[in-house]
C-alpha cells in the first residue's frame, strides 16, 4: 500500500466514527419520573405497582366540609366480605395476615359504601333513635356526630374500613379495649392505615372518637401522621 493511502484511510475511519455517533441513540428508558402522566384507574387495566401510582388519591379529604369529588368512581376489590378500593386491597390483606400471624383476628364490619347505602345507614340510625324517644331533629343531630351525611363519607371513597368486635356489626368505643385495637395502634401505620377519628380531635375532624374506623393514606403518610399524633386535617395543613 502506497504512502498516499494512509491519509485517505484515516479520513474514512474518522467519517465512520462520526456516522456511528450521529446515528446511534439510546433505547427509551422509563424512569417513572415526574414527567409521567398520573395514574388513572381503569377496570380493564392490570394493577400497577404502587411506585408508579400518583400519590394524591391516598390523601383525598372527605369530611363535613369537603364532599366527595364530583364523578368520583371507585374500582373495588373484595377483602373478607366487604369491598374496598382495589388499590388498598393488597395492604389491607397483608395487614390482616400479619395480625393473624400474631394471633389477632381483624374482622372488617363495614368498608366501601355507595352514597345511597350511606343514606340508608344514616336513615336507619335516625329511625332507631326516634324509637328511643328522640325528636326527628335531635335524632339527626345525634346521628351526624358519628355517621356522615351521604356524599361526605370517606367510606364512599373505598378508603375507610371499620373493624368489628366478634360477630357484631355495632361499632362501639369499647373497641379501644380489644387486642385488635392494641395491635392496630402498634402496626396499622406500617400498612398505610390511620385511626381517622382520634379521641381528642373531634373539634377538628367533626366526629367523636371512633377507635374502629381506619383510613388508608399509604405507609409514608400514615407513619408521619401517627408519629406526630395528628389527624388527617392537621396533617394536610402541614404538608
Ligand atoms: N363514621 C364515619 C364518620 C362515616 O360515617 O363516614
Ligand atoms: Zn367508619
Amino acid at each position: 500500500m502506497g504512502k498516499k493511502a494512509y491519509p485517505l484511510m484515516g479520513g474514512l475511519l474518522i467519517l465512520c466514527i462520526l456516522y456511528a455517533l450521529v446515528t446511534h441513540t439510546s433505547p427509551a428508558v422509563s424512569t417513572g419520573g415526574a414527567g409521567e402522566a398520573p395514574y388513572v384507574a381503569q377496570s380493564s387495566e392490570p394493577e400497577p405497582s404502587s411506585a408508579s401510582l400518583d400519590e394524591d388519591w391516598r390523601l383525598i379529604l372527605v369530611n363535613k366540609t369537603h364532599t366527595m369529588p364530583e364523578g368520583y368512581t371507585v374500582h373495588t376489590a373484595k377483602v373478607g366480605s366487604c369491598l374496598v378500593d382495589r388499590r388498598i386491597a393488597g395492604d389491607l390483606n397483608n395487614m390482616i395476615a400479619a395480625a393473624a400471624n400474631e394471633g389477632v383476628t381483624l374482622r372488617i364490619g363495614s368498608a366501601y359504601r355507595s352514597v345511597e347505602y350511606q343514606q340508608d345507614v344514616f336513615n336507619r340510625n335516625v329511625e332507631q333513635l326516634k324509637k328511643q324517644g328522640y325528636s326527628e331533629e335531635r335524632a339527626r343531630e345525634l346521628t351526624s356526630e358519628s355517621i356522615a351525611d351521604p356524599g361526605t363519607s370517606e367510606h364512599s371513597l373505598g378508603l375507610a374500613v371499620d373493624f368489628a368486635r366478634g360477630d357484631s356489626t355495632d361499632f362501639v368505643e369499647s373497641y379501644e379495649g380489644t387486642e385488635q385495637f392494641a395491635w392496630l395502634s402498634a402496626h396499622a401505620a406500617e400498612y398505610g392505615f390511620i385511626c381517622r377519628y382520634p379521641k381528642d380531635k373531634a373539634e377538628i375532624t367533626g366526629y367523636t372518637y371512633e377507635p374502629w374506623h381506619y383510613r388508608y393514606v399509604g405507609a409514608k403518610h400514615a407513619r408521619a401522621i401517627s408519629a406526630k399524633g395528628l389527624c388527617l386535617e392537621e396533617y394536610l395543613k402541614a404538608v
